[in-house]
Formats: C-alpha cells, sequence, structure tokens
C-alpha cells in the first residue's frame, strides 16, 4: 500500500509539473509543528531560484493545481519563504489507520525497482575462532540483507571466509603425523590454541617450517591428501561458525560459504587481463596495481600487491575476482562489502581497478564500512589479560547479564520460558546496542548502556512489545475484531502515533540506500516513545466508549506490530511477554 508520505509526495510533483511545467523533486518533509501541518511542500524555494521567479509567487502556482482529495479537508497553506503547508484530514487519517490493519507488510511497499543484491559479510578467517572483529560485519549484513530482502530485493548472501593463503601450509603440515596425513583426523575444538601451536612451530623449528612451505605447494598443485587436510580444518571451522551464526540468531549458513579458495582459479586469468590492459603494474618482480588519489601514511602512491614475485596470489587478487564474478556470472546490481573501515583503501582501489577493467559496467560496489569496538580506555576492545575477545563468551555473558535483569523485572515467568527470555535479551541488547550505532564509526562497549531497560536499547523496545501484547491479552477483545476496527482518531496524541507508524516505510528506504540500521533503531525508539506519550494520555481499557477503547485497542496492536517487525529486521526478536 502507498503510504501517506508517498501520497502527498506524488501530489505534490503532479501539482508542480501543472503549475510550473517542471519536474522535480517536490521537497516534501515531516512537519515538526501540528501549527504547521502535517507535511511540508518545500520545493518552491528552489524553483523560485532557478526560474527567477518569487518563491511565495511558485508556491501559490502548485497551490493552486495540488489535489489533495481524500487526503485534506484544508486548505494549504503558504508559510515564510514558500513553505507550503499540509494539513491531514481526520477521515484521511482513520482511513490509512484501517487500511494499515489489513496490510500484512506494516505498511510498507515493496520496491518498484527490485534489485538483484550480494551482501558480502561474515567474511571470518579459517582455522581461527571468530571474534569480535567478525561480530560487527555479521549483524550488521545480516540486517541489511533482511531489509533489502524485506524491501523486495534477491539478495544473494555470501561469507568470504579466508580459507586460502600461505598459511594453510602450516596448518595442514602440522596434522602430519610421522610426515603423513594420518587417515584419522582429530576433532579441532580449540581452534585457537591449533592455530598458535601450529605457528609457534613453524617460528621455532626449522625443519617444520621447510616442510610447510613444500605444503603450500601440493596444496596449490591439487595434491590430494593435502586437500583432505584442508578441507578437514574447513568443515571443523564451520562447525563453529555455524554454532555462532545460529546463537546470534544471523541468517547467514553454510550455504552462503563462498571462502577465498572458490576465485582460486581465476586468479591467474585476472592478472593476465589487468597486465595486458595495462592496469596491473610490475614493480620489483611483483604486478602491482593503484588508483589515482590513494596514498599511504608518507603521501607515496598506495598499491596492491596481485601477484607476489614469487608467483603468489593474494586477498587483494581474490577481491578483484570476485567483484568480477559477482557482476559477470550473479549479474548483481549491487555488490555490499560489510567490511571494516580500516580496509577502505583496499576496497578503493578494488573498485577502481575492476571498472577501468570494463568487468562492472552495469554493477555497483559499495564499502559499507563500520568502525572499530573499543574498550572503555578507548583502545581496541580487549579482555583484561589483553587477548582478543572471543564471541562465544561474549554471547554467554549477555545471556548471564539478560538473566540477572530479568530476575528483577520477570520473576513470574516459569523456568524454560525465562531461559529463552535471556538469550532474546541478551543477545538483543548485544546486536541493537552494536547496530544503533553511526556504522562507520568506532563505538565503546558497554554492557550497562546495552542490557538496560532504559534508554535507546533492545530491552526497552521489547518490553514495549510485552507491554502491549499484554494490554490486548487483557481486553480479551479477539484478534480478528481488533483488525476490522473503524478507527476513531481524535487527539493529537493518537494523531502523532499514526503518523509515527507511518513512517516504517520510508525509514526502510532510507536504509536501503544508506546502508545505516541505525536510522531504524533511532525510528523504533521514536516509535517507542510516542506509544508511551500516547498510552499515558489516552486510557485504553479504561475508556468508556466502545468505539474509541476499540480504536486505541487497534492503534496499540498497530505500534506492537511495527516495533515487533522492526526488530525483526535487525535481527532481534520479541517475546510475547516479558
Ligand atoms: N577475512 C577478512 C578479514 O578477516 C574479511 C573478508 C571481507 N570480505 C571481503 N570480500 N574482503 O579481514
Amino acid at each position: 500500500m502507498q503510504s501517506l508520505y508517498s501520497k502527498i509526495e506524488s501530489a505534490a510533483k503532479n501539482a508542480i509539473l501543472d503549475g510550473t511545467g517542471q519536474d522535480s523533486d517536490p521537497i516534501v518533509r515531516w512537519s515538526t509543528k501540528p501549527e504547521f501541518g502535517d507535511f511540508q511542500i518545500n520545493a518552491a524555494m528552489g524553483l523560485g531560484k532557478a526560474l527567477g521567479e518569487k518563491p511565495r509567487d511558485i508556491a501559490q502556482k502548485i497551490l493552486d493545481k495540488l489535489d489533495l482529495s481524500g487526503l485534506s479537508d484544508r486548505k494549504p497553506e503558504i508559510a515564510g519563504p514558500g513553505f507550503i503547508n499540509v494539513f491531514l484530514s481526520q477521515d484521511a487519517i482513520n482511513e490509512y489507520a484501517h487500511q494499515l490493519l489489513l496490510d500484512d507488510n506494516c505498511g510498507v511497499r515493496k520496491s518498484l525497482t527490485p534489485k538483484r543484491i550480494v551482501i558480502d559479510y561474515g567474511g571470518a578467517n579459517i582455522a581461527k575462532e571468530m571474534h569480535v572483529g567478525h561480530l560487527r560485519s555479521t549483524i550488521i549484513g545480516d540486517s541489511i540483507n533482511r531489509i533489502l530482502t524485506f524491501l523486495g530485493h534477491e539478495t544473494i548472501k555470501q561469507d568470504h571466509l579466508g580459507d586460502w593463503g600461505t598459511q594453510f601450509g602450516m596448518l595442514v603440515e602440522f596434522l602430519c603425523v610421522d610426515g603423513k596425513i594420518p587417515q584419522q583426523l582429530p576433532d579441532l575444538n580449540d581452534l585457537d590454541s591449533f592455530y598458535k601451536q601450529a605457528q609457534s612451530k613453524f617460528k621455532s623449528d626449522e625443519d617444520f617450517a621447510t616442510k610447510a612451505r613444500a605444503r603450500v605447494a601440493l596444496l596449490q598443485s591439487g595434491d590430494t591428501d593435502s586437500l583432505r587436510a584442508w578441507q578437514h580444518i574447513n568443515d571443523e571451522t564451520m562447525k563453529h561458525l555455524l554454532n555462532i551464526y545460529d546463537r546470534l540468531g544471523v541468517l547467514l549458513n553454510k550455504n552462503d560459504s563462498r571462502g577465498e579458495s572458490f576465485y582460486n582459479n581465476m586468479l591467474i586469468g585476472v592478472c593476465k587481463d589487468l597486465e595486458e590492459k595495462g592496469i596491473a603494474l610490475e614493480s620489483d618482480g611483483a604486478l602491482v596495481v593503484y588508483k589515482d588519489g590513494v596514498l599511504d601514511r608518507d603521501g607515496n602512491p598506495f598499491g596492491l600487491i596481485v601477484r607476489k614475485s614469487d608467483g603468489g596470489y593474494g586477498y587483494a587478487t581474490t577481491d578483484i575476482a570476485a567483484l568480477k564474478f559477482a557482476a559477470e556470472h550473479d549479474k548483481a546490481d549491487r555488490v555490499i562489502y560489510v567490511v571494516d573501515a580500516r580496509q577502505a583503501q583496499h576496497f578503493q582501489i578494488v573498485f577502481d581497478v575492476t571498472k577501468r577493467a570494463g568487468w562492472i559496467d552495469n554493477t555497483e560496489p559499495e564499502h559499507a564500512m563500520f568502525g572499530t569496538i573499543l574498550g572503555s580506555d578507548g583502545k581496541p576492545f580487549k579482555t583484561r589479560s589483553g587477548d582478543v575477545v572471543k564471541l562465544s563468551a561474549l554471547l554467554d555473558e549477555s545471556i548471564e547479564r539478560a538473566n540477572n535483569l530479568i530476575a528483577e523485572k520477570s520473576s513470574s515467568l516459569p523456568d524454560d520460558e525465562k531461559q529463552e527470555l535471556s538469550s532474546m535479551i541478551g543477545i538483543g541488547a548485544l546486536k541493537y546496542g552494536d547496530l544503533s550505532n553511526n556504522r562507520a564509526k568506532n563505538y565503546v562497549f558497554d554492557w550497562e548502556r546495552m542490557i538496560a531497560m532504559e534508554g535507546n536499547t533492545a530491552p526497552y523496545l521489547q518490553y514495549a512489545i510485552a507491554r502491549i501484547n499484554s494490554l490486548i491479552r487483557k481486553s480479551e477483545v479477539e484478534l480478528s475484531l481488533i483488525r476490522g476496527t473503524e478507527f476513531v482518531i481524535e487527539s493529537q496524541f493518537e494523531k502523532d502515533l499514526v503518523l509515527e507508524i507511518s513512517k516504517f516505510g520510508e525509514t526502510l528506504e532510507e536504509v536501503e540506500s544508506t546502508l545505516e540500521p541505525h536510522r531504524l533503531c533511532t525510528y523504533l525508539f521514536d516509535l517507542a516513545q510516542r506509544f508511551t506519550s500516547f498510552y499515558e494520555n489516552c486510557p485504553v481499557l479504561k475508556e468508556e466508549d466502545e468505539p474509541k477503547r476499540l480504536s486505541r485497542l487497534a492503534l496499540s496492536f498497530l505500534a506492537a506490530r511495527t516495533l515487533k517487525q522492526g526488530l525483526e529486521l535487525l535481527g532481534i526478536g520479541s517475546p510475547e511477554r516479558m
């Protein structure tokens, strides 16, 4: 269904065309004060300048053609230099709310131009445990994926796992017993210690190091036994990763794995093409690519090595091949990389090189970069002993803390429900605590701020939903009856709530273009607060007038439904009760 905003926007666009002959953005804004109406059409100022006429005269021309039938029964007003203030009628608001009740998509219109979008997120490294560095990629990517899918796009999730490279020579060699890879390979329950042991042997044992290097060559030449061991390390890591994905409640799964190894057989061709096109240049025996204006700290051109002097390929070559593949094979319209901001230059060059090579003419690559999670000391988040924080430990702690929160709040719930609730609240708080920050900025990790019932947090929103659910239960009105309600919206509080609910679709469209899920968080928080002021000022169950009581109940239902759907698009669950 069409949103209120979009109805006003189309009416305004038509009026501008009829009144001035211009096909331009009507610049419709939500009004910030009731005396300025509900919407403002702000195009007259810019048009006045462009056409050399007084903005107020332009505003009048627009107004003369503005057809707001079914939306407004009060003449719009021209204010200040040429703002047009539009006042919605009570009927229009009642009717809109009624339509909303019947719409299973929460009033959100599917994209009129659905796209095919590759989203690169997750990206953990094989044989290493996933740590907080990958947390952001995984949950931001998951939310972007959910939102784009909800808007009707076709998404292709891609987990660009670090599963290839010279370190695998060392790891495979470390599995050898008496110089041979055993039939029965061991479980690798502690990946970090496995990696560290292999690494320290590589450093201290000259003989081992030589064999490890030879193992790299074996792996690259496709030696079956070496590949079997490599596959085993992959499978063992995957078990660990899938467990984390599952606990986190992200949609990423095994079928989405498209690690670096996948692109291996394309690398020779990519380098050859880049060299022939004169894009990759020889430097000290290596092959390097640059982008104009991308410099290192000393102000020298910063390049990416696509072929090392020993003939090996690396991370950059793989990313160039991967983007080419997304364009040519996946036919992606957009490719979104949810990757650490510290890789910004890497992606600038990868995008530029691939574009210059003519491989992505119909594909738009975007680096949805994120900042670093900091500890309270302002340095990258570490454990007290200075180690990287393991994700599994972080998840455990979030649930533990949620448990304590619930012990105070929801002591009357049965034990199994409490347990489920702890995990929903703990993990939800952790994810929301991350998603609600401006993606590109660093943020300080703070349990107290995240797991709190007050403020812009997941528990606050979850509680708001549970409270409305309980209100609806107490009313003993059947949902089917609520969904057929005719609205009687009278007070400003009720009206504000409807208008806020109606912003859901536009908010999601903002995330669609900016790839910033925190905008959805801010919206949900605003919505919950709007609900609170409505609830504090308009009695629901105690309202004596039956149609009004039902109308308010239905309004509460709409608010809860939007909050719940919004949290779901962030990958966060909401409890029936709390
Ligand atoms: N494995 C990489 C890392 O840990 C992240 C991969 C991101 N995706 C990509 N296409 N480069 O830094």
